[in-house]
């Protein structure tokens, strides 16, 4: 074992995998996937696959006003989903085949039907009333300008009470109140109920959200020479977000969070946190009491090129706290599938550097297909954000998973509707057609999975990337100059320099692994990456 990988926690070795409960597997014909579908696919994940650990979207009870990032009830799965014995099979039967598991810990808000908030919406003196944010209007409107991600103000009207709540996504999606106490612990207690029942650890929702300005200060517009840090939110970007977000005492949240996991040996979390400041978006760490990772969204957010690719990827692990590890990720239920975002024929090389990054690499349900973002009709449109802002919808990247040739793509039964139509290309994007394709994306992503799970140099943390190269290349050492990794960004065949060695993998030929490298140089073919193995 290489030296920097000795005494690393089995989060740091793992690939983790997301998948969307809704759209992989439904066993019992209702159109949506559930649990028990996730469990009959688990094969398919350990064996076929080869990834080590999932996170699983949200599967609580909830109204489904934000598939399930609506929660009202913590403790319970949604009828939709399953049982929480169903739950309980999902971690024992993962475990058994050696995937960890961690879930969706939804902390920044409920549901508005969650009986907390029934409650506190009931009367100005109720006891729960402080559970969630609640303030005077201001001149017969909201209390201040902010507004919610998903478009309209950040606070709702309560004809009832007469005061106002906020929720930094939809009006159903009230926010807690992370300054009392009794929230802090009920919320908590949550976490308890979960590592109790055996999973791994907690992908951590909106984790920068839940403090805000106390003073409740307006966020200044964006200035006439803003530049987003991220992609095109609509009416969100109209602010600075200055004041509703990240407030300090996030941190403080996030060191109670980290006792509960601490104290259940081996757990982990990692926290969506969209900040693209890499100072501020490294705090999450605390002194690696904290978060174990926020999510590392810079990949991202970077130009597609190997010159903005490599500034950033430098600049992450340059900013990572001492001791503290990173991940990366290039897709998810809220972004465009990355095959569509990619110019065509990149989303090999795309998998090759997730895969081959110092950290640890998340992947997206369908990707090690290359299923590509689907056109939704509106007469099927199911995200509310784009109900808002129809261009922002996250519906395309939320289509059933492609498993076979056949009706529904063996998703669900045939002439079952799943709840958002089929990618059109499934007939030939799919898990079946793929296995009995030597040279599919699907056959590549095994080999990589394989590759990366023997070598000892593609887990650990050293990186470089030391040398000059064209402009079309990306080329990164890892280990101790172990391996070379070369990305062909450019669509003509080209010569790289590198030391002598054996090609060990290649994107698009698998007659290329045990090539000899000799002349200090190896040929790509457009758009191909190759791994170098040297010694
Ligand atoms: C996070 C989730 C997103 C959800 C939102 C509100 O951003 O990733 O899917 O809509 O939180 O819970």
């Amino acid at each position: 074992m290489a030296e920097t990988n000795r005494g690393r926690t089995w989060w740091q070795d793992a690939v983790f995998y997301q998948v969307y409960p809704l759209s992989y597997q439904d066993s019992n014909d209702d159109g949506f996937g559930d649990l028990r579908g996730v469990i009959s696919r688990i094969p398919y994940l350990a064996d076929t696959l080869g990834i080590d650990a999932i996170w699983l979207s949200p599967f609580y009870r909830s109204p489904m006003r934000d598939w399930g990032y609506d929660v009202s009830d913590h403790t319970d799965v949604g009828p939709v989903y399953g049982t929480l014995d169903d739950a309980r099979e999902v971690i024992e039967k993962a475990h058994a085949s050696g995937i960890r598991v961690i879930i969706d810990y939804v902390m920044n808000h409920t549901s508005d039907e969650h009986p907390w908030f029934v409650e506190s919406r009931s009367s100005r003196d109720n006891p729960k009333r402080d559970w969630y944010v609640w303030a005077d209007g201001r001149d017969g409107g909201p209390p201040n300008n902010w507004v919610s991600v998903f478009s309209g103000p950040q606070w709702t009207f309560d004809e009832h009470t007469g005061q106002w709540y906020r929720h930094t996504y939809l009006p159903s999606q009230p926010d807690l109140n992370w300054r009392n106490p009794e929230v802090v612990e009920a919320m908590l207690d949550v976490m308890r109920f979960w590592l109790d029942l055996g999973v791994d650890g907690f992908r951590v929702d909106a984790a920068h959200q839940m403090m805000k300005d106390p003073e409740m200060r307006d966020n200044p517009p964006v200035p006439p020479d803003y530049v987003r840090p991220w992609k095109d939110m609509g009416p969100y970007d109209d602010f600075v977000h200055l004041y509703d977000y990240g407030h300090p005492d996030v941190h403080d949240v996030h060191r109670q969070i980290r006792e509960v996991l601490d104290s259940y040996g081996e757990t982990m979390s990692i926290g969506e946190v969209h900040i693209f400041d890499l100072a501020e978006w490294a705090s999450y760490y605390g002194e690696l009491d904290e978060l174990h990772m926020p999510f590392n969204f810079h990949l991202m957010a970077a130009d597609w090129d190997p010159a903005s690719l490599r500034a950033r990827i430098e600049a992450v692990l340059w900013h990572l706290p001492e001791g503290a590890w990173t991940n990366w990720t290039l897709g998810n239920h809220d972004e465009i599938r990355l095959a569509t975002r990619l110019p065509d024929g990149h989303e090999r090389i795309a998998a090759l550097l997730l895969l081959t990054l110092p950290g640890t690499p998340f992947l997206y349900y369908g990707d090690e297909l290359g299923m590509e973002e689907t056109v939704i009709p509106d007469t099927h449109a199911r995200d509310p954000w784009g109900q808002n802002v129809s261009y922002l919808s996250r519906d395309g990247c939320r289509t059933p998973m492609q498993w076979t040739p056949g009706p529904n793509a063996g998703f669900t039964s045939p002439g079952v509707s799943p709840w958002l139509p089929l990618g059109p290309d499934y007939q030939v994007v799919n898990v079946e057609t793929q296995l009995a394709d030597p040279d599919s994306i699907l056959n590549m992503y095994r080999r990589l999975l394989t590759l990366r799970k023997k070598s000892d140099a593609l887990r650990s943390r050293d990186f470089a990337s030391p040398y000059e190269v064209p402009d079309h290349l990306l080329v990164y050492t890892r280990g101790e100059d172990e391996m070379t990794v070369i990305l062909n960004f450019g669509d003509v065949v080209c010569d790289a320099e590198v030391e002598d060695g054996t090609v060990v993998f290649s994107t698009h030929r698998v007659d290329r692994e045990g090539e000899a490298v000799s002349g200090g140089k190896v040929s790509l073919g457009p758009v191909e990456g190759v791994i170098v193995a040297h010694g």
